[in-house]
Formats: C-alpha cells, structure tokens, sequence
C-alpha cells in the first residue's frame, strides 16, 4: 500500500480512535476498489476539535468520520448539514467539496442501522413494537431510523430523564412520532407485544464481557428479536441470553458496516465493497480476540 502525492485522505476525528476497526476497513476497501486514497486515525481532544476540523480543507482531506466525543460538537463546526443530522442531532461523517473546502455533515449511523436491519431480514413498520435499551448517541441514530419506519419505539434507560430527552428531540423532529420514555427499572411492564430489542448501551462490551442490561428475573419477550449494536465480543452475553430464551440475536458489526458503506461512498462516489468491509472486520475482531 503506497502514498504519493496523488493520494487522497479520509480518517476519524475522536479521543480515543486507537482501537477503531475503521481504518483496517476502510483501506481494505480503497485497496479493493484499486482507489489511491487512505484513511487514518487523528486522536484529537476536545478543546482541539474546532482547530483540526477548520484545518481539514488546507490539509486536502475529503472527508472524516466523526466519533465519540464529537458527533455532537461539531455541528456548529459546519457549513451545511443534512436531513439525517437534523432528524438524529449528532454528526458521523464529513464530506469537504475539494474546490471549495465546503464542509458538509452527515449522518451514516442511522442509515447503517436501517440497511443492516434489513439486510437481516428484520422488518420494522406500523406494527412494530420496538424496545431501544439506552439513551446515549447510538441511541438517538437508531430511535431516530425507527420512528421513521413508523414503529412503535420505547426508550428504556437507567436514567430516564436522557429517555425522555431523546423522546423530546424526536417530537421536535416529527409531528406525531410514536415514541415514549421508560426507566430500567419499569421495563417488566414494556416488554409485552415487543417484537424487537436494540441494545445501545455499552453494557457487555469487552473487557465487561459477563455484564448484560437485562434485568435479571425479567422474561425475554417470546417471538422478538435481539439487535445488538455491541460488537467486541461477536457474542455477547445479553445475544447468548436471549438465545437461549428462544429468541433470535442479531450481532452489531453490520450497523458499523453499513455505516462505513455509506461514508465511502458519499467520499468516492463508488459502490462500497460492503461484503470486504464486513470481512476485514470480522478478521480484525477475530485477531484481537482475548
Ligand atoms: P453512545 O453515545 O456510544 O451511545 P453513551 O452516550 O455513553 O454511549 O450512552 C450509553 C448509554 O448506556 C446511556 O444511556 C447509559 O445510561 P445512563 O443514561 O443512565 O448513563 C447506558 N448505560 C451505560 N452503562 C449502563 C449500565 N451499567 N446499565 C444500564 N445502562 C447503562
């Protein structure tokens, strides 16, 4: 893989960035598409976002990923911003128009969650009765792409004042979404009828890997199916759960995926090798396994 001086660079903006599957990604995926453009890692902090962003057009960037703590911050960093970023309020990727050095926000987390929903096959519409457990950022992406399906959705979270914000932000959004706030600790009295659960909540993630948000003592509901938006392990506790309880479970690397799909092509303006994508991910994971 060699950089010369027609090489064009993409990367991700976050603190920390060190462990990020994306760059193995997305250079597996310049690689395949015999395109000369690579993608790096920049650590930035936070009082550092607005002079690293500002500096991106004279450094010849096309764009960035934005990640945690940024996607919010940077809004007001930009010059334009689309549909996507207004209806979840928070900022993933950056297109700069290489003429101009226009900086564009969008949002791929949400159309990565849809596409992955449904490349597995997993329905969402009028009748969907949908259980979102967390209030954080990917909470607000994936609550965002079902109410526009028009399911019903519930925000459970342990402190439901952030669920009720989420539900406060989507009726800013929408005129009548179908959405309602509940704490952790009122989810026995939600579960019924549900007919998918999406766990945005870190709880589970490596190195925590025998933690699950389920409460315990609480029956899955039967006949729903688990979307797990932790990726590292594979399989996670709360995925080994709800199998074991009848239901099926979906693993999250496909929403990071079709994230980085989107991105690379709103970048490139070509069709995102998703199926390498989605392999070199699984092989990084793999690799780094504990
Ligand atoms: P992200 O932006 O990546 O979605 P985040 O903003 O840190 O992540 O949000 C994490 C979510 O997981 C929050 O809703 C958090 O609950 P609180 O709002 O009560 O903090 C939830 N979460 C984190 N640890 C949790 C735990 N041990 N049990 C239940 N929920 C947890």
């Amino acid at each position: 893989m060699s950089i010369d001086g027609q090489t064009q660079l993409v990367g991700v903006i976050g603190w920390p960035v060190a462990h990020s599957l994306s760059p193995a990604m997305h250079n597996a995926a310049f690689t395949y598409a015999g395109l000369n453009w690579r993608y790096v890692p920049l650590p930035v902090r936070s009082g550092d976002l607005a002079t690293a962003i500002k500096g991106l057009p004279a450094l010849g960037f096309r764009g960035v990923n934005i990640t945690v703590p940024h996607k919010v911050d940077v809004i007001p960093l930009l010059d334009s911003l689309t549909e996507a970023v207004s209806i979840v309020g928070a900022v993933n990727t950056i297109r700069i128009d290489r003429n101009t050095g226009h900086l564009e926000g969008l949002n791929t987390d949400m159309t990565g969650f849809l596409a992955d929903i449904a490349a597995n096959n997993i329905r969402v519409n009028k009748v969907s009765r949908v259980l979102i457990l967390g209030a954080g950022g990917a909470s607000r992406a994936v609550a965002a792409g079902l109410v526009r399906s028009g399911a019903h959705v519930i925000i459970c979270n342990r402190t439901l004042s952030k669920a009720q914000a989420i539900v406060k932000f989507m009726q800013s959004s929408w005129a009548h979404p179908n959405i309602e706030a509940a704490s952790l600790d009122d989810l026995p009295h939600v579960t019924r009828g549900v007919t998918l659960i999406v766990n945005t909540t870190p709880v589970g993630m490596w190195p925590d890997v025998d933690s699950t948000p389920w409460p315990e003592g609480v029956p899955f509901p039967s006949g729903a199916v688990l979307y797990e938006t932790v990726y590292r392990p594979p399989k996670t506790r709360l995925m080994r759960d709800a199998e074991k309880a009848g239901l099926r479970a979906v693993g999250g690397i496909g929403m990071l995926v079709y994230q980085g799909a989107a991105a690379f092509e709103v970048w490139t303006g070509r069709k995102a090798p998703v199926d390498v994508m989605k392999m070199i991910c699984e092989q990084e994971l793999k690799e780094n396994e504990n």
